[in-house]
């Protein structure tokens, strides 16, 4: 069993942005954990800053047998109809994955191009969304 995470801008930052919205540990540290945890399910890792970086990134996905992509999009989730298309236009199914609760933060945050065409919406449970997210394995 094969899972990507797609993590976005600035979520190469987390330990250190704003721990008190998205906590103290670092994702290195978390998906070393998540790995060792899940070892039945090989869990490959991308993170860019760069939006079409990541639109190329769903592009490949297809390819790469995954059976789901667990996708936070950072600030990208509320303003990006291109990547909202990506995600429309793959196969592969996207879970929308947010640290922090979205909805109980700024109303521009409460727009997402991406969870019309996801398969389903994490928010607001910290890292451990990621987790969560890898029970789809057991839904679809
Ligand atoms: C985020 C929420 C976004 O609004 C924000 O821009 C992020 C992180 C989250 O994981 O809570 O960069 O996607």
């Amino acid at each position: 069993m094969k899972v990507l995470i797609l993590n976005g801008p600035n979520l190469n930052l987390l330990g250190k942005r704003e721990p008190e919205v998205y906590g103290a540990e670092s994702f290195d540290d978390y998906l070393k954990a998540l790995r060792a945890k899940l070892p039945h399910i090989t869990i490959e890792y991308y993170q860019s800053n760069v939006e079409g970086e990541l639109i190329n990134q769903l592009h490949k996905a297809d390819d790469h047998g995954y059976e789901v992509i667990l996708f936070n999009a950072g600030a990208y989730t509320h303003t990006s109809v291109a990547i909202g298309d990506a995600v429309a236009g793959i196969t592969t199914p996207v879970i929308e994955v947010h640290i922090s609760n979205v909805m109980k933060r700024e109303e521009f945050r409460h727009v997402s191009y991406i969870s019309k065409h996801a398969a389903g919406v994490i928010s607001g449970f910290g890292l451990l969304g990621y987790e969560l997210g890898m029970h789809y394995l057991s839904i679809r």
